[in-house]
């Protein structure tokens, strides 16, 4: 990983953050999720008039690298006002795939970028391995 890399998935997280859907909250939050082989996928966050069904940026991004075949990832970058931290529950939905993920938070005005691990954000995560059966894949 080298600065130009970084650059581009926060630029990727920037862009795919002027897509959210967010009438209700307003809050728009782009997120870039890096597969281990480079390949960035983007999610925005997508707001329903039922608002518990609010889908974050972070989750649609995940789910489209899973639908694409990927599951081992580098890094992630998220946009939003504030450089916000992921939420709990997309921690720990990154954490089933990637528990030492990268995590770069970037203020879409200021461009100030924080950096953490989720293994920083999400210590004693619930896992595969607490389950009592072999999940197979
Ligand atoms: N949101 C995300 O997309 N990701 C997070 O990690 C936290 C929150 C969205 C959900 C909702 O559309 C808006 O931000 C305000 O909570």
């Amino acid at each position: 990983m080298n600065g130009s890399e970084e650059r581009a998935w926060i630029k990727a997280a920037l862009d795919v953050r002027e897509r959210a859907y967010a009438p209700y909250s307003k809050f728009k939050v782009g997120a870039a999720l890096v597969s281990r082989t480079g390949r960035v996928f983007t999610g925005c966050n997508v707001e329903n008039a039922s608002y518990g069904l609010t889908i974050c940026a972070e989750r649609v991004a995940l789910a489209s690298a899973v639908s694409e075949g990927e599951r081992a990832f580098q890094a992630l970058a998220i946009c939003a006002p504030g450089a916000p931290a992921p939420c709990g529950a997309c921690r720990q939905v990154l954490h089933e795939f990637c528990p030492e993920l990268l995590i770069l938070m970037v203020d879409p005005t200021t461009h100030e970028t924080a950096k953490t691990q989720l293994s920083t954000l999400l210590p004693h995560a619930f896992q595969r391995d607490s389950l009592d059966i072999d999940p197979g894949d």
